[in-house]
């Protein structure tokens, strides 16, 4: 089942810059993506449309048979619902534990002074601490975040995520501030998670070798366009040449095929 379709898709911010320049993707459900390519190729801007951070100028972009670019006003958060987020920074509460910061995804209608007191519905909780022990930390639902090393708080980040039972994953360099060793546990949680509930994950990820190990298929993004679109195993140094451009390309930056953008 297709579960991301973009169709001829272009965005151009405000200033001016083209992110991504006619961009044609079909992912379906349950695939495992990783997004690489040079810094300022268009990989943040690519994900980020896909939960509508911000809005394409031409072409459609199609998520589980909603047209994100028609979603209006509550419409939006509604959908985002359905998308799990996750950021090289965690974006965690730290004061506050590590289950009070899962179970805050999973009841976005609850009062808020149920949020503020921890009044949580017990079924809820129960749903917060399966997540945790999915990904290994279990023992450390009752600690303050702030407590935690940077992978186990990423682990806190995908619990808080699957809690949430979206359909799709979306990570900006999860792993970008781990060390090589806690940066592989996390990329095994993704796997794991990505096999156990068929959820379509998609990556963002500047290590190729983490890239080619860990995800089926590779999209190559430069200068907003997509230049590889395949398996991981049939990623060649030609196609990563293709990608980020061979020591020996670059003295032709200027020749009038890149000039053309
Ligand atoms: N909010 C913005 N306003 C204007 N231009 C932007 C904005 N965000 C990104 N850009 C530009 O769009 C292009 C793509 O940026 P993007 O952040 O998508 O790249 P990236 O591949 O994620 O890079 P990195 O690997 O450094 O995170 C860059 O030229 C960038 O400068
Ligand atoms: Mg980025």
């Amino acid at each position: 089942m297709t579960m991301i379709e973009f169709k001829n898709v272009t965005k151009t911010y405000p200033n001016g810059v083209k992110a991504l320049n006619d961009v044609n993707l079909t992912i379906d459900q349950g695939e495992f993506v990783a997004i690489i390519g040079l810094s300022g190729a268009g990989k943040s801007t690519l994900i980020r449309c896909i939960n509508r951070m911000h809005e394409i100028n031409e072409g459609t972009l199609m998520v589980n048979d909603v047209d994100v670019g028609k979603l209006k006003g509550k419409q939006v958060r509604l959908f985002r619902r359905n998308i799990g987020m996750i950021f090289q920074s965690f974006n965690l509460v730290t004061r506050t534990s590590v289950i009070n910061n899962v179970l805050i995804s999973t009841v976005p209608d609850l009062a808020w002074w149920r949020k503020v007191l921890g009044l949580f519905p017990k079924e809820k909780k129960i749903d917060a601490l399966e997540a945790l022990d999915k990904v290994g930390i279990l023992d450390k639902a009752y600690n303050r975040v702030d407590q935690l090393s940077g992978g186990q708080q990423q682990r806190v980040a995908l619990a808080r995520t699957i809690a949430q039972h979206p359909a799709i994953i979306l990570a900006d360099e999860p792993v970008a501030s781990l060390d090589p060793v806690t940066a592989k546990v996390v990329m095994d949680d993704f796997k794991k998670i990505n096999k156990e509930t068929n959820m379509s994950i998609l990556i963002n990820i500047h290590h190729v070798e983490l890239a080619l190990e860990y995800a089926d298929r590779v999209i190559g993004i430069r200068q907003g366009e997509v230049v590889y679109d395949g398996k991981s195993e049939a990623v060649t140094q030609e196609v990563l040449d293709q990608i980020y451009g061979s020591q020996a390309e670059l003295p032709k930056m200027n020749d009038p095929e890149e000039a053309e953008v």
